[in-house]
């Protein structure tokens, strides 16, 4: 029996090897789908491969009659519609540990970008202008991070931030004070990382309870000159009340990798010249990409297979 799976994100053409070869598996790669077009072709599709871009919603799931499998290969599940997947049996598999590095080194990057202005000074020098008084930066040492979700990139980034000599203070409810006092650093509530960090990092996945978790009360009770990032998903971040904290100057600046509406539309929070920004890059490295392709691939050809799959 032939199997035919629809490839509707970029992935990595080495990741998607064990797919190709499957002699039984056909693959279609057909990136930037709209969602009319994807509606129209997801029937004949007995698996979907995907990262962000692609909405899996629940009409796309009601027309495929035929899916079994729906790979995210990524950790973020936020573009997908679990509830839709569960009660047409489609089964969903991500790829949780192929990215922790790649993510974990973007927030150790942008934390950097943003303490020392560097791409602001970089885009200044390119207009060759040489402003040494203006893009005066903050040293980390000494300086406290919190870091809000303790998974494996919070974790990861916490270890990294240890090396920059930060003290990190950490909220995650699965977090222990062993655990903490095992790694050097603090265990905290919400309220005391918000209201003790000099910068803030978040690495929660985002859903209903996590939307807005970074809202306009929580600007209120930090640090004034406090310096936010976010690697994990727009959304965690109440982006009107950071565009608002950075403008009252509390908020010294912040590093954004994700965004509550993607690509973007509206560009004022990107344009501040405290805001330092990448289009969604965390997990862009070759080898992160490799890594969760091979993942979601092998999942799915298990599934297909009638076999079990590692991460459903
Ligand atoms: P993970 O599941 O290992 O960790 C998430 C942690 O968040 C868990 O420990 C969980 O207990 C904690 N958490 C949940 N709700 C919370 C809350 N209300 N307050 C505090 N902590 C809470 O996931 P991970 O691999 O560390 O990834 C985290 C997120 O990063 C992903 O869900 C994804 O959205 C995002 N991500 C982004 C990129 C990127 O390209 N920018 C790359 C990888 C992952
Ligand atoms: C993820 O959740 O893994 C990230 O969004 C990475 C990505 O798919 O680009």
């Amino acid at each position: 029996m032939t199997f035919h799976i629809l490839v509707s994100d970029p992935l990595s053409e080495e990741g998607i090897q064990p797919l190709k070869q499957e002699e039984h598996l056909k693959i279609d790669v057909h990136t930037g789908l709209s969602h009319e077009e994807l509606l129209e072709t997801i029937e004949k599709y007995d698996a979907l491969l995907v990262r962000s871009q692609t909405k899996v919603t629940k009409d796309i799931i009601e027309r495929a009659k035929n899916l079994k499998a729906i790979g995210r290969a990524g950790v973020g599940v936020d573009n997908i519609d679990l509830d839709a997947a569960t009660e047409h049996g489609v089964i969903v598999v991500n790829a949780p540990d192929g990215n922790t590095n790649s993510a974990a080194e973007h927030t150790m990057a942008m934390l950097m970008s943003l303490a020392r202005r560097i791409p602001q000074a970089y885009h200044s020098l390119k207009q060759h202008e040489w402003n040494r008084k203006a893009y005066v930066g903050v040293e980390l040492k000494g300086k406290t991070l919190g870091v809000v979700g303790f998974g494996r990139i919070g974790a990861e980034v916490a270890y990294r931030a240890k090396g920059q000599r930060l003290n990190v203070i950490a909220y995650d409810p699965y977090l222990t004070e062993e655990k903490a006092e095992k790694m050097g650093i603090q265990c905290g509530t919400l309220e005391e990382v918000i209201q003790q960090a000099d910068f803030i990092t978040v690495h929660t996945p985002l859903m209903p309870a996590t939307k807005h978790l970074i809202s306009r009360d929580a600007f209120n009770q930090m640090k004034p000159g406090v310096r936010i990032i976010n690697c994990a998903r727009g959304g965690i971040i109440d982006e009107d009340a950071l565009y608002e904290a950075i403008l009252e100057k509390k908020v010294a600046g912040a590093a954004l990798d994700v965004f509550e509406e993607e690509p973007i539309q509206n560009y004022k929070l990107v344009e501040l010249p405290e805001v330092v920004a990448t289009p969604h890059l965390g997990a862009s490295t070759v080898e992160a990409q490799e890594n969760v392709a091979i993942d979601v691939s092998r999942d799915v050809i298990q599934i297909l297979n009638g076999g079990a799959a590692k991460n459903p």
